[in-house]
């Protein structure tokens, strides 16, 4: 059971200058692809099909440029990719997976100047700037046999490095730790990670490069294959996939049926002290899109819904927005300067409302003893394709109640019996602004039109919010 995401900074001990846990808890993550999310000219002319693997010219200053964009869905941090120089073939560098000298910065993404521009940027709107780093392995372009450990900077020698071997048993936790990504040719030499030098070297890079560039947070990549003793601070790491899988299972099909949602619930609850720190997330830079399996735009809302309503810091991967409908890698990647930034754009909506409910919570419930964020969920009614959960103190808590029936389902009525809401007090469904009154022992009878999910929250609590019209 993978309780919290480790990767959230501060990871490293003694870096005095990136943002807290608690200040992050509150936060709601944009993932962004630096390569592919806006030019600093604004232009949005190829080259950069869909399957394009180089450089498509994606900039920091471009995403300063669109921080309106991000900003007016409701995002107050945002993840880029690594920022430092890479190896020189385009196809491995674009992504910044391929570091080959940490204290450079990788000269296609901008300047120093351009990065602190970003930075200062984000701060001023009261929003988060967070890195990818990859503290595993270094990049080589050429033989795995022939490496030239000069060129890399600052692990300039073959003793930094774990002895070649390639991972080819994925059961094997050893091999994951020790072996190499990659292949003979184009080879990831693997960093020994328990070595004190190799530690040294990572704090005292990531505390400079924290302090130069204003950095709120990190999220190390490919942590799975680095010993667990690197994260000292944090307790066992293992990030959140499996959650990834049930629910994407759950809601990519409408066969599917609910037991594994909620059996993550019930797991979680028994074995987690606290879920605020782990990342939520539906699609990534790694994964098919969602909508590659399904463009059925209702179970698309559903799991929306799910993973920014329930505990933990929801991460939106860039172009989710948008619908975009990629398979694997590089598919996944398109630029999203190619949607003209369409703020019209249904998700685009659906994003922002979900960002706002939850920040209206947040903030609605700092008034009561049980915060709404370390306030774990619970499942409060499930059947095969209905799973309703409670988050909050009762007398400000969201109701979701999400299913996997789908767009064309027929419309349906639930008795939901006990839902944890205050009795006898009136509670609004926030998305279509259906006002229904609680029942004496809490019970609630809840009507889904064409599978969509609904959100509901105490209707007392909406004075002064503009929600459906207070
Ligand atoms: C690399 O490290 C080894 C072992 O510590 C040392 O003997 C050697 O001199 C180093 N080579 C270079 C080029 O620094
Ligand atoms: C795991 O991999 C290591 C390194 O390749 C190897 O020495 C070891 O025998 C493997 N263990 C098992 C159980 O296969
Ligand atoms: C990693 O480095 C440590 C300390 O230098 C050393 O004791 C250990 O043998 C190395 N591990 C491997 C797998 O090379
Ligand atoms: C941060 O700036 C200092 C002073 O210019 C420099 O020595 C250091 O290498 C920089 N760190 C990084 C990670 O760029
Ligand atoms: C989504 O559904 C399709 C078709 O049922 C299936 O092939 C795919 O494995 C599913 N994806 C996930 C992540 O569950
Ligand atoms: C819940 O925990 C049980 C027992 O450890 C495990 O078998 C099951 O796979 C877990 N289910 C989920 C969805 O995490
Ligand atoms: C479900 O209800 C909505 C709103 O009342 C209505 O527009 C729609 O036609 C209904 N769908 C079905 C399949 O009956």
């Amino acid at each position: 059971m993978f309780c919290r995401i480790f990767r959230w900074l501060p990871f490293f001990v003694g870096i005095a200058l990136a943002a807290s846990a608690p200040q992050w808890r509150s936060r709601s993550i944009y993932q962004i692809l630096t390569d592919r999310f806006a030019r600093s000219d604004g232009s949005t002319t190829a080259p950069c099909d869909l399957g394009f693997q180089g450089f498509c010219g994606g900039t920091w200053s471009g995403i300063t440029q669109k921080l309106d964009y991000i900003q007016g869905m409701g995002f107050d941090a945002i993840w880029i990719s690594t920022v430092v120089e890479q190896v020189s073939n385009p196809a491995r560098a674009y992504h910044g997976y391929c570091a080959k000298n940490i204290y450079a910065l990788n000269g296609n993404f901008g300047s120093a100047e351009d990065l602190k521009g970003l930075a200062k940027a984000l701060h001023d709107r009261n929003m988060f700037l967070m890195l990818d780093v990859v503290a595993n392995h270094m990049a080589f372009d050429g033989n795995a046999r022939s490496i030239d450990y000069s060129s890399f900077n600052p692990f300039n020698n073959r003793s930094f490095f774990h002895d070649v071997c390639f991972i080819t048993d994925w059961t094997n936790v050893t091999q994951i730790q020790q072996c190499w990504l990659g292949g003979e040719v184009d080879p990831l030499p693997d960093l020994n990670t328990t070595s004190p030098i190799v530690r040294d070297e990572w704090r005292t890079w990531v505390n400079s490069l924290v302090a130069n560039y204003s950095i709120d947070g990190i999220r190390v990549d490919t942590a799975q294959n680095i010993e667990q003793s690197f994260f000292p601070s944090f307790g066992k790491a293992a990030g959140r996939y499996p959650a990834y899988y049930t629910s994407v299972w759950f809601f990519n099909n409408t066969r599917a049926t609910s037991g594994n949602i909620v059996y993550d619930f019930y797991n979680t609850s028994i074995f987690c002290k606290d879920t605020s720190l782990v990342g939520e997330f539906m699609e990534n830079h790694d994964k098919p899109r969602f909508a590659s399996y399904t463009d059925d735009m209702s179970l698309v809302k559903n799991n929306v819904a799910y993973v920014m309503l329930k505990d933990g810091i929801p991460i939106i991967y860039q172009g989710q927005e948008q619908h975009y409908k990629g398979g694997d890698d590089p598919f996944n990647r398109e630029a999203i300067w190619f949607s003209g930034y369409n703020t019209d754009a249904e998700l685009y909506k659906f994003t922002k409302q979900m960002n706002a409910i939850r920040k209206m919570a947040i903030n609605k419930a700092s008034f009561s003893v049980t915060p709404f964020l370390t306030s774990m969920a619970k499942v409060v009614y499930y059947d095969a394709h209905n799973v309703a959960f409670a988050k909050g103190p009762p007398d400000a808590m969201i109701l979701t109640m999400i299913n996997n029936n789908g767009a064309h389902a027929a419309n349906y009525t639930l008795q939901v019996a006990t839902s944890r809401f205050t009795p006898r007090t009136p509670v609004v469904e926030l998305l279509t602004c259906t006002q229904m009154m609680v029942g004496s022992q809490g019970s609630l009878t809840l009507t889904v039109t064409g599978g969509t999910p609904l959100v509901l929250y105490p209707y007392n609590l909406l004075q002064g919010t503009g929600w459906c019209g207070s």
